[in-house]
């Protein structure tokens, strides 16, 4: 994907003294008093700013912040919070700007936060004239908000249709290139475990990753449907009997490809969903009318582990079992573990998912860790982000 690179115009000399209107994604979670209780984002859009700086820039940064409604600022949708953070985190104070919409005093050397750009009028749908009013406050506008790159908003997408120059963050380069090296030009085998407790909310996922992958891991509820599909039983586990016909589909489009859906040969069940449940390991053939599935079984564990080993390229979205409980936690860090030792590129992103590569300290072993929620799921789908479309087309002139 050819956009214009931050990086390459400060290498270029071409920041000093200009205007830098940095839209990053400070989207973090939060107690009920405020506190940021995961500030992952915030580090990660730390790059950015410093680069902003060190090539002498006025540095204007924005994020929105949760799903406030537009025209009616309250205490809590304050980036307050996330201002006091990056100041720690930058060693300086950073400035919280309300009311930025009309004109914005920062000099090069100096760094604002403009607050949450979603209580602004227009944001959510992308108001031309709010986007015109924007890209006029600086003279380059920087992308740097993957976990937003699946929006079409005005200070995600207007205002890179306006400004006088629009580029991409350092942190959306990484993700342009990481999803590139996973997702369109893969080393293969590229194999993808997509895992979750509905088929229905990854349908479209599925199915555009049958059409590419060589071999899709399904785990959690949707292992259990596809396990439905392929004629076993699965006891009162949790599954969609009516998408049955849509995993036979999945199934059918991989074989064709000669590629593979592997299906549990064994699981771990339990009578109830409780951590402290008796865990028994048996043959997928014999789960019982009254089991539940919480986990796949030792030998489905270190197949899959065999199968990830000989990766070219592995795409992690969802742990494969109940792994916030220990007895239904060894498939998942049993995968966890092969795609760590795994000489494949890999990609993980997703709540669960970050969980689990946190609980087994398996950081530094993944080969990038996304920054995005619904924008990679909606990458697997095979989407093509509003975010990237208007970068390569600032960049294409
Ligand atoms: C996220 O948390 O996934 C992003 O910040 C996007 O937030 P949104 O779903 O409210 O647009």
């Amino acid at each position: 994907m050819n956009v214009i690179r931050f990086a390459d115009l400060v290498a270029q000399g071409r920041v000093a003294g200009q205007r830098v209107f940095i839209r990053a994604d400070l989207n973090v979670p939060q107690d009920d008093s405020g506190r940021i209780t995961e500030d992952t984002r915030i580090r990660a859009s730390i790059p950015a700013i410093r680069m902003a700086l060190d090539a002498g820039a006025a540095v204007m940064v924005t994020s929105h912040l949760g799903r406030p409604k537009e025209g009616e600022f309250k205490p809590e949708d304050s980036l307050a919070p996330v201002a006091q953070r990056l100041g720690e985190l930058l060693g300086r104070e950073v400035p919280l700007v309300a009311n930025w919409v009309d004109g914005v005093d920062v000099q090069p050397g100096q760094v604002v936060l403009l607050e949450n750009c979603r209580v602004n009028k227009g944001e959510k749908k992308n108001d031309e004239a709010l986007a015109r009013k924007m890209a006029a406050l600086c003279d380059i506008f920087v992308h740097d908000a993957f976990g937003t790159a699946h929006r079409a908003e005005a200070s995600t997408y207007g205002i890179a249709q306006f400004a006088k120059v629009a580029c991409a963050g350092p942190l959306l380069a990484a993700e342009i290139d990481a999803i590139t090296k996973a997702i369109a030009q893969p080393k293969r085998p590229l194999v993808a475990i997509v895992a979750g407790s509905k088929v229905s909310t990854k349908l479209t996922i599925l199915q555009s990753l049958a059409n590419n992958v060589d071999g899709l891991v399904v785990g959690g509820g949707i292992a259990n449907t596809f396990m439905l599909a392929e004629g076993l039983p699965i006891g009162k586990s949790l599954a969609e009997p009516d998408l049955v016909g849509e995993a036979k589909a999945v199934i059918a489009a991989m074989k064709a490809r000669g590629a593979e859906v592997p299906i549990p040969v064994d699981v771990v069940v339990a009578k109830a969903f409780k951590a402290d449940a008796p865990a028994t390991v048996k043959a997928a053939a014999d789960v019982a009318a009254d089991d539940m599935i919480l986990d796949i079984g030792p030998k489905t564990a270190q197949m899959l582990a065999d199968k990830l080993k000989a990766a070219g390229t592995i795409v992690w979205n969802g742990p494969v079992g109940v792994f916030e409980f220990d007895a239904f936690a060894k498939g998942t860090e049993t995968v966890a573990r092969a795609i760590a030792d795994s000489d494949a590129f890999s990609i993980a992103g997703g709540g669960d998912t970050l969980a689990a590569i946190a609980k087994y300290g398996i950081e530094k072993d993944i080969g990038y860790i996304t920054t995005g929620g619904g924008a990679f799921l909606e990458v697997l789908e095979g989407k093509t982000l509003p975010a990237f479309e208007i970068l390569a087309r600032r960049a294409a002139g």
